[in-house]
């Protein structure tokens, strides 16, 4: 923005509160969500009812209607997305030596799933223009002990999954045969893919619906969405103490208040999606003359939801002059920043224990030169200019202070 339009955008005043880089709550509610609670609860009341009941028709409605939405056959819901992702290594039934690649520049929740479950978490790069895994590098890293390829739509970019399930194909593991994929989405609901959404790609795809996702129900919660019959019934039997079968299970489920609120998040979603990207491409018009910054990619064939909007800072920057921007933002304007995520190994000490030895250097460093700037589809215009201004000073402070 020139120099005007930035004095114009400074002149809001400045938050009380400062805003966060990764807002508490994603979405919000209306009267809607707030009346289909206060329904499913009166619905409860009656003691010779079924109370909240266990898998009652408001939990089977909303994985009906997230199964249309996904375009996935099973839609099977859960009381996280951490579980889904534990549950989901777990139906790959590890031996010992057994490897699941993931990328280092992660949440860290998918490779906690992957060392429960008994794996040996390799690491990869990821493709620095998009932050998800980069094929190349998962390709370079098959060996025939390769069980799985777990990737991650990061920041709620969505993955290229067919490209991570041709490898698959292409290198198939010499017992069990294509490597599955495994989708971590939690932070990408709704994100659209070659025309459809992403969920019914690939062995299955997990989604979060906790406080700061895209949508929530009640602040917890999480879907796993599959086209995969064996692995729907084993993912269904685990969240409810084994079921019929003779799967290990134990209680993992959505409440009936939950999904009845989840129902109506879900007509909302591309709602609320629509105006956190229509934001976001707002931004990237203000600042796209910031010769420094490099702004997140234009949604195309693999969409954005822009669950964080994420930039970076030239590499000369990385570290000490990205986090000088920071603390401009901060300290001056009361705007907050993220770095989402470091690799995980740099976060988890259990990570770290498991993956001794692994460095993965262009991650590093990606890192380093990351920030995360607050979004959320309720952002008016005003504090969207705001926001890009203020990136934007403490950009051009740090050019002059040299
Ligand atoms: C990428 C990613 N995966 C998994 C999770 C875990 O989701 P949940 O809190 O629903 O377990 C989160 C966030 O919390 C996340 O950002």
């Amino acid at each position: 923005m020139d120099a005007a339009q930035k004095r114009q955008a400074l002149s809001y005043p400045k938050p009380t509160t400062a805003w966060r880089g990764e807002p508490q709550l994603g979405g919000w509610y209306t009267e809607e969500e707030i009346e289909a609670a206060v329904a499913a609860i009166r619905s409860s009341m009656d003691w010779t009812g079924e109370g909240f009941g266990f898998i009652v028709q408001e939990i089977l409605d909303f994985e009906a209607a997230f199964a249309r939405y996904t375009g996935a056959k099973h839609a099977i819901s859960l009381s996280t997305a951490s579980v889904g992702l534990d549950l989901a290594m777990q139906a790959l039934d590890l031996q010992p030596g057994d490897e699941v690649i993931s990328p280092a520049m992660n949440f860290r929740a998918a490779h906690h799933a992957i060392i429960g479950a008994g794996g040996r978490l390799v690491l990869c790069e990821v493709d620095p223009a998009t932050l998800c895994a980069d094929p190349a590098d998962v390709e370079r890293r098959v060996t025939p002990r390769t069980r799985a390829i777990c990737v991650t739509h990061m920041n709620g970019r969505a993955a290229p999954i067919d490209d991570y399930v041709e490898i698959g194909q292409c290198h198939p593991h010499p017992e069990h045969g294509p490597i599955p994929v495994i989708g971590d989405a939690a932070r990408a609901v709704g994100v659209g893919y070659k025309g459809g959404r992403i969920g019914a790609g690939g062995w299955c795809t997990i989604f979060s619906f906790h406080t700061m996702k895209l949508m929530t129900t009640l602040g917890e919660g999480g879907m796993v969405t599959t086209n995969n019959d064996a692995l729907a019934e084993r993912l269904t039997a685990a969240r409810q103490w084994g079921g019929t079968t003779e799967y290990w299970g134990s209680s993992f489920k959505l409440t009936k208040v939950q999904a009845a609120v989840g129902l109506v998040q879900l007509r909302r979603l591309d709602e609320m999606n629509g105006l956190r990207i229509r934001r976001a491409l707002e931004r990237t018009e203000l600042l796209k003359d910031v010769p420094e910054l490099t702004l997140p990619p234009l949604p195309g064939e693999c969409g954005h939801t822009y669950y964080l909007y994420t930039v970076f800072v030239p590499p000369e920057w990385a570290g000490e002059k990205r986090d000088r921007i920071r603390a401009i933002m901060l300290d001056e304007f009361a705007v907050g920043s993220e770095v989402a995520n470091p690799p995980t190994y740099d976060t988890s000490p259990h990570i770290r224990k498991h993956t001794e030895g692994q460095r993965l250097p262009a991650t590093e460093f990606l890192a380093n030169r990351m920030i995360c700037v607050p979004i959320h589809p309720l952002m008016t215009e005003e504090q969207n200019a705001y926001v890009a201004a203020v990136l934007q000073e403490a950009v051009e402070r740090v050019r002059t202070e040299g």
